[in-house]
């Protein structure tokens, strides 16, 4: 039997395209390879959002280089960075014999020949989308899948490149999504994730046809008997509105956790950012969420050294981050992206200045994260167990409702809800005790 391994970099839809790549290789008859060196076929799923994936994509596509000049193994490059590269990635990698798109992961199979065995050598990219949804995935884990609600953006975010290669927004239907959610139940999926590059707008391009938006789809979710949990991402603040905070607080399943990316403090960059909202409506907007749901988690992103960014913009940003008191956020240098209006922009940071920037802001989440977890200890968290602790295999490890990873001692199963009595913190973890599961 032939064997394939493929490499994900990016976000959860990444992750998530990489399941239906995987089920569809699976329907063609090939096997999961443990490791790129045992495959026959080796896919790369890319992204491009920053620099930093594009360089490690280069340092993993050398060394399969190397493996396929050993032992002839077949080569596929898929996701943004392909698309994003789709005029020169055969000429910058003349060793790569498939490549395709977000959009076109259904035409892989065809591309790649029955059995992984006929590959040809060059395709063209993402002429026509469609929705890796319709395919069957390989899931890592039985009670937790993730449900694509959407596809693509139709923001305009200034230093964003994901609307350039993952196209215009498409919301799947409505039916379809619910024929998904409630399969997946009947499986004995406990918790989902909806996914969409912009995922709480779901629904807009749907009307007038069909009336409805993201609000309806989370009740319709909260309502499928299984379904204990439901998350989504990634949302963006100008969609939070007053009827999806209520479907939030309303919905049982609804975990109260909000990621609610910030990018910057200051309203001047936001604006030269396209982000559509000012620091005081997006703290307005804060405080709707928690007056709204109780015992909200908050976490976001936000980006140093866009173009223009003065330390006063800067020390904007480090009081949203301290007057919010996120509970986690993902903090990134600003990366110029060719093709986005701000990797033009006059007035690039330089790096030394980003360097420093993201140094403080680190160490300010860092210690309000952890006050925030410090603020469990002596509670009981409800936590899914996923499996043993990633640094003490004598540990449990889970998540809380909150989307707060807990270790704790005690014997439980993977997919069980239990009960954890919470005694220390991280600034990314909790530590507890089992104390009794919730149901079976
Ligand atoms: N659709 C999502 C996130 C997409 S990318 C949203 O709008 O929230 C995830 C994060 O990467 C963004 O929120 C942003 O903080 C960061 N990011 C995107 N482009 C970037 C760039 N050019 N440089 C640095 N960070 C960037
Ligand atoms: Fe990028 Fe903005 Fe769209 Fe998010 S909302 S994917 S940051 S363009
Ligand atoms: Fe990266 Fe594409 Fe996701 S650029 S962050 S894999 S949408």
């Amino acid at each position: 039997m032939k064997r394939y391994h493929v490499t994900t970099f990016g976000c959860q839809m990444n992750a998530h395209d990489s399941e239906r790549i995987k089920g569809m290789l699976e329907e063609l008859g090939l096997g999961e390879a443990a490791s790129q060196d045992e495959a026959d076929v080796l896919v790369f799923n890319t992204c491009t959002i920053r620099e930093k994936p594009d360089q490690r994509f280069a340092a993993h596509i050398a060394q399969a280089r190397a493996l396929k000049e050993r032992d002839g193994k077949v080569i596929a490059v898929g996701g943004c960075y392909a698309e994003a590269q789709r005029e020169r990635l055969f000429d910058l990698y003349p060793f790569v014999d498939v490549a395709f798109g977000p959009g076109s992961i259904a035409h892989l199979g065809e591309w790649l020949g029955a059995g992984g065995e006929a590959p040809r050598s060059s395709f063209g990219i993402g002429q026509e989308r469609s929705f890796a949804a319709d395919l069957a995935p390989h899931r890592e884990r039985r009670f937790q899948a993730w449900v694509q609600v959407s596809m693509g953006c139709n923001s305009v975010c200034s230093y964003c490149i994901v609307p350039k290669v993952r196209g215009r927004e498409v919301s799947r239907r409505p039916a379809e999504i619910m024929a998904e959610v409630t399969r997946l139940a009947g499986q004995g999926v406990r918790e989902l994730t909806l996914l969409g590059q912009n995922v709480n707008s779901w629904g807009r391009d749907l009307r007038p046809d069909l009336e409805t938006g993201f609000a309806e789809l989370l009740r319709a979710c909260d309502a499928v008997p299984g379904i204990e949990r439901i998350r989504f991402t990634s949302p963006h603040p100008k969609d939070f509105r007053p009827d999806v905070i209520a479907a939030m607080a309303e919905s049982e399943s609804v975990c109260e956790h909000a990621h609610l990316p910030v990018q910057s403090g200051s309203t001047r960059i936001l604006k030269a950012m396209k982000r559509t909202y000012s620091r005081e409506r997006y703290l307005r907007l804060v405080d709707e969420l928690r007056t709204g749901i109780s015992d909200l988690a908050l976490t976001t992103d936000i980006i140093v050294g866009f173009p223009g960014e003065t330390e006063r913009d800067f020390a904007e940003t480090l009081e949203v981050v301290e007057e919010v008191g996120y509970d986690g956020a993902f903090t990134f240098v600003y990366s110029p992206r060719s093709g986005t209006e701000a990797a033009t922009m006059p007035n690039q940071v330089p790096e030394e200045v980003k360097r420093e920037r993201i140094e403080r802001l680190v160490d300010l989440v860092q210690r309000i994260a952890h006050e925030r977890n410090q603020e469990r200890v002596g509670g009981v968290e409800q936590v899914l167990v996923e499996g043993s602790s990633r640094t003490d295999a004598l540990l449990q490890r889970g998540r809380t409702r909150r989307n707060t990873t807990v270790n704790f001692t005690g014997s439980a199963v993977p997919g069980e809800l239990v009960d954890v009595q919470i005694d220390g913190a991280t600034s990314l973890t909790l530590r507890g005790a089992l104390r009794a599961a919730v149901a079976a």
